[in-house]
């Protein structure tokens, strides 16, 4: 047991330091690129000309647009800062493959950000436009090749798919018809399963819609929560959460039968501990965990490896007092070693572990912090707010890792396996100060 937690660790570290070094050394390699491929860029030109139907959202995207753009922010922590969007970014996703971070923003794109190049001084993105709307909500597709889209004024989901030209570049292309119009309040979040079976949608108004990959309705669940602020699809892609006004987290399993068939959603579990409303949770990449924030003015973190068919509930581990407020979000790293929550402007960082206050970042973006993610590895996290997209190192996970690895050096039983904890413990201790040190201002 111990030898197999050790051999996990020590892999993961191995491709920590590894990823480091690599980054580091091609960051001196000062290669500069075309940085962007404009994708049907005379459609977002035309579509920008003439107003459409819903004045009030045109004008207040004209007002943000011509603000002052500077805001000036830094810390030993930012990897980068990634500029394209000319408009507020609202949402941000990473792909499950790693390779990409999707963002979009009232300017009317969605871009695609290559993840390698975090650590680069030019950033690349790939551009599509949202035909005559724009996104404030986008999600990737399993396979990477895809992702969904909520329609500012469509008010329905939009799938677009990334097509490799010939020559190597990338078009994305709208399917033929968006989803059908069903929510009556305004959304808060949409998801789609890692298993590629449904897509969720969830409204103000405690609705939570499951559909098809095409559209058609499978289900629809009144989360009975009075008013909710923040739903989610898990990371493993079988259950789908919510939070509002109650001081509850509920949990449904979407099932499917053997042959693929929809069957039912199903209640799993619920979080119960909070003393008030929840504005938002966040799960552990493989669903094992749970963070949750609170108007009550803390986070829990839960275990949800439960098998709640034997009647298990998931049980509380830890209760930290924190600040937050209306619109807090909150993210958990894939390797549950770090909680991030956002208040306002500012952004917290946890030992999930210990409950410790391991970072404080203040002012990240003039304007209240729209999403906030760690990547599929754990070595960053990203936020949104206003045009920037900030990345950070997550060092506090890389301090974790550490100080894992020297508790199990304290248990550890032979020789040769101290040498080895001993060494990968320097390694990854240079590893992280390399990162700290080598960023260019
Ligand atoms: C979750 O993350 C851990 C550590 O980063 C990784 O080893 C594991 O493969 C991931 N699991 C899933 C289901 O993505
Ligand atoms: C921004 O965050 C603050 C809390 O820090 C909150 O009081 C305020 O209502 C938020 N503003 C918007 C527009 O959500």
């Amino acid at each position: 047991m111990e030898i197999a937690a050790l051999v996990a660790v020590t892999l993961l570290l191995g491709a920590l330091v590894g990823l480091v070094a690599l980054a580091v050394g091609r960051r001196k390699e000062e290669k500069r690129e075309e940085i962007e491929q404009t994708v049907e860029s005379s459609v977002e030109s035309s579509a920008a000309k003439g107003p459409t139907s819903k004045k009030p959202k045109q004008e207040k995207q004209r007002s943000r647009k011509d603000k002052p753009a500077q805001h000036s922010f830094s810390d030993p922590l930012l990897a980068s800062s990634l500029k394209g969007h000319s408009g507020n970014v609202t949402c941000l996703d990473f792909s499950s493959n790693g390779k990409y971070l999707a963002s979009c923003a009232d300017d009317r794109t969605v871009r695609i950000w290559s993840t390698k190049d975090f650590l680069e001084r030019e950033h690349k993105c790939l551009r599509a436009n949202v035909e005559l709307d724009h996104a404030t909500l986008v999600r990737f597709s399993p396979d990477s090749r895809a992702f969904i889209t909520w329609l500012a004024n469509g008010d329905t989901i939009r799938i677009l798919k990334m097509i490799k030209k010939d020559d190597g570049t990338f078009s994305f292309k709208a399917a033929p018809e968006d989803f059908p119009q069903k929510h009556k309040a305004p959304i808060i979040n949409i998801g789609i399963a890692e298993t590629g079976k449904f897509i969720m949608s969830a409204s103000t108004d405690t609705t939570i819609h499951i559909w098809d990959l095409k559209g058609e309705l499978l289900a629809s669940i009144n989360t009975n929560q009075m008013t909710s602020s923040y739903a989610a699809v898990s990371p493993c892609g079988r259950f789908v959460a919510s939070c509002g006004f109650t001081p509850d987290v509920k949990v449904w399993e979407v099932c499917f039968g053997k042959g693929g068939e929809f069957r039912e959603v199903a209640r799993a579990f619920d979080l119960k501990g909070h003393s008030a409303g929840v504005h938002a949770f966040a799960f552990s990449n493989n669903s094992h965990r749970m963070v949750t924030v609170s108007k009550d003015g803390t986070w829990k973190l839960w275990n949800t490896d439960v098998e709640y068919k034997k009647q298990q509930d998931p049980y509380l581990l830890k209760t930290v007092p924190c600040s937050s407020s209306e619109g807090s979000r909150v993210a958990l790293s894939p390797d549950g070693r770090v909680v991030a929550i956002s208040n306002g402007c500012n952004i917290a960082m946890y030992d999930a572990a210990t409950g410790n206050l391991e970072k404080e970042l203040h002012g990240v973006h003039s304007e209240n912090i729209s999403d906030l993610r760690f990547d599929i590895n754990s070595r960053f996290l990203v936020c949104s707010g206003d045009k920037a997209i900030r990345v950070f190192h997550n060092a506090p996970g890389y301090q974790a890792a550490i100080k894992d690895m020297q508790d199990m050096l304290k248990k550890a039983q032979n020789e040769a396996m101290k040498q080895r904890l001993q060494q990968q413990i320097k390694d990854a201790q240079s590893a992280l100060d390399t990162v700290l040190t080598a960023r260019i201002e």
